[in-house]
């Protein structure tokens, strides 16, 4: 099973949701690095999906990490029931109307013991996230207006992801930088080219003619070529 130095954190958005827990085994089993949840509450984005307790009731199948991506009005509401459902990393929206007070929610993600990070709309300039910049563990550039897999990428958000792994590079601080939204073979090598380093995937495992295994590892033969990486890297982080 071919790695990389970036990490694949498959979404679930395209998963069987009536066997997410077997689903998720089914990415560890195929060298998925963690695993994304695609949360949303049919306001902040026209689509609906799961809560906690669901993820929750996933945990018990795997020993992946869990990111939790938040997109929803307002995401203090169910904060800690995150991190009591396994959830290691809370990725909030700038866009949020919640996240008015964004320096307070990021602090509280923390206060809790969880890694905070911080969403991007492809709308939403990269300068809304360097007041903050000094809180985040991750910073996700969102490469499709959110709300549905199977979009298209947006490739216009690769000189802001670039732009976002300079600003990274120069604060000296350790944040992931991760990206979400369309990609698949044909986008992967130009994200990671960007700076990317954390690829959200969803309906491209799951399309896959091969299953998910091939998927994740051509992906990552991609990323090495992209890299210029000859046999491989070293695994991303999980
Ligand atoms: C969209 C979600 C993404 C999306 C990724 O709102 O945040 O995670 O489901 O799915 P694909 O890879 O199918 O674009
Ligand atoms: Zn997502």
């Amino acid at each position: 099973m071919t790695q990389s130095s970036a990490a694949i954190a498959p979404s679930v958005l395209t998963a069987d949701f009536a066997r997410l827990g077997e689903e998720a085994q089914i990415l560890e089993e195929a060298g998925a690095n963690r695993i994304h949840w695609d949360v949303m509450d049919g306001n902040f984005v026209p689509n609906l999906t799961i809560g906690p307790d669901v993820v929750a009731a996933a945990r018990k199948h795997t020993s992946l990490p869990f990111e939790v991506h938040l997109m929803v009005n307002d995401p203090n509401v169910l904060l800690s029931r995150w991190v009591d459902a396994g959830c290691e990393r809370i990725i909030v929206h700038a866009e949020s109307p919640g996240c008015v007070h964004l320096h307070r929610v990021l602090g509280a993600i923390a206060e809790l013991g969880a890694r905070p990070g911080l969403a991007l709309n492809p709308g939403t300039p990269l300068s809304a996230a360097e007041p903050v910049l000094d809180l985040l563990d991750l910073l996700l550039v969102m490469t499709v207006n959110p709300g549905f897999g199977g979009q298209a990428y947006i490739q216009s958000m690769e000189s802001k992801t670039a732009a976002a792994a300079a600003l990274i590079a120069a604060s000296g601080r350790k944040v992931e930088l991760e990206v979400d939204g369309g990609i698949a073979p044909a986008t992967v090598g130009r994200a990671v080219t960007a700076g990317a380093r954390v690829l959200v995937v969803g309906s491209a495992l799951y399309r896959h003619t091969d299953g998910i295994a091939a998927a994740i590892s051509d992906l990552h033969t991609r990323i090495n070529e992209a890299l210029e990486v000859p046999g491989g890297g070293e695994p991303g982080e999980q």
